[in-house]
């Protein structure tokens, strides 16, 4: 397998980055993405204040920060969200500026990290965003995944889905891209993230009609094609949440 140089952006499909921060101590990794679609860029899950100025200047190997226009961020927590405000301030004093896509339940909740820009509601918009060029972003409901108005984005040119916190994994031995330990990462983070079985399975369910190339979480490790299903078939089946709080 190549050798990945995880000090740089690392392009995991055509002119989507991944942007994250290889922190050696961390057995819960956080992944944010970068897509440009011509002068677009879309940025998943931006990240938090410690791993601002890392991926701060991933992102700017990636694109420009004039060019992001929709951050999309798949619920409230601070791993994912409490950078935005800096990243609004950056953006706006290069000229540009973008919209937040989230749920509105997330919506509420992101407002008091001091956020400025205006909220795209997935909910509200039929769940999609459809980027200048006329690329779809799809949105899928993910509901108490963990979050009630969790969501995942199906990229319909690239076909990657990015999953948010589902498919994540928590492992201190952690790769970019899946290996065949990270079933076990994965079921250790869904065993005391994820609510339930039956709600799970809800979700992994809507996943079968999809054409998926790549499954990129927010926590963990990337999934390439050729395990997607298998992958799936695990979240699906697995007990988690209040099937094993005993
Ligand atoms: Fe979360
Ligand atoms: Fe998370």
């Amino acid at each position: 397998m190549e050798k990945l140089d995880l000090n740089k952006p690392v392009e995991i499909a055509k002119d989507i980055f991944w942007v994250g921060f290889d922190d050696p101590n961390a057995g819960f990794r956080c992944n944010p993405y970068v897509l440009n679609d011509g002068e677009e860029t879309v940025f998943f899950d931006p990240g938090s204040v410690p791993h601002f100025p890392i991926v701060l200047g991933k992102v700017m190997r990636a694109t420009q920060l004039e060019r992001i226009k929709h951050v999309i961020v798949t619920h409230q927590d601070p791993d994912l969200c409490s950078a935005i405000p800096r990243f609004e301030e950056l953006v706006e004093g290069v000229g540009g500026g973008f919209d937040i896509c989230t749920h509105t339940r997330a919506s509420v909740l992101i407002a008091h990290y001091g956020t400025r820009s205006p909220f795209y509601r997935v909910d509200a918009n039929d769940w999609k965003l459809t980027l200048k060029s006329g690329r779809s972003l799809r949105f899928i409901f993910a509901p108490f995944l963990h979050f009630p108005g969790a969501f995942m984005t199906y990229d319909e040119k690239s076909k990657v889905l990015f999953s948010g916190d589902i498919f994540g994994g928590l492992s201190f031995d952690w790769n970019l891209y899946a290996n065949e330990y990270y079933a076990e990462a994965m079921k250790a983070f869904h065993e005391n993230y994820m609510p339930s079985r039956k709600i799970l399975k809800h979700t992994m369910d809507k996943l079968d009609a999809l054409d998926i190339e790549m499954i990129a979480p927010q926590h963990g490790s990337i999934i390439r094609k050729r395990d997607v299903r298998a992958y799936i078939d695990i979240l699906r089946n697995l007990e988690c949440g209040e099937d094993i709080f005993e």
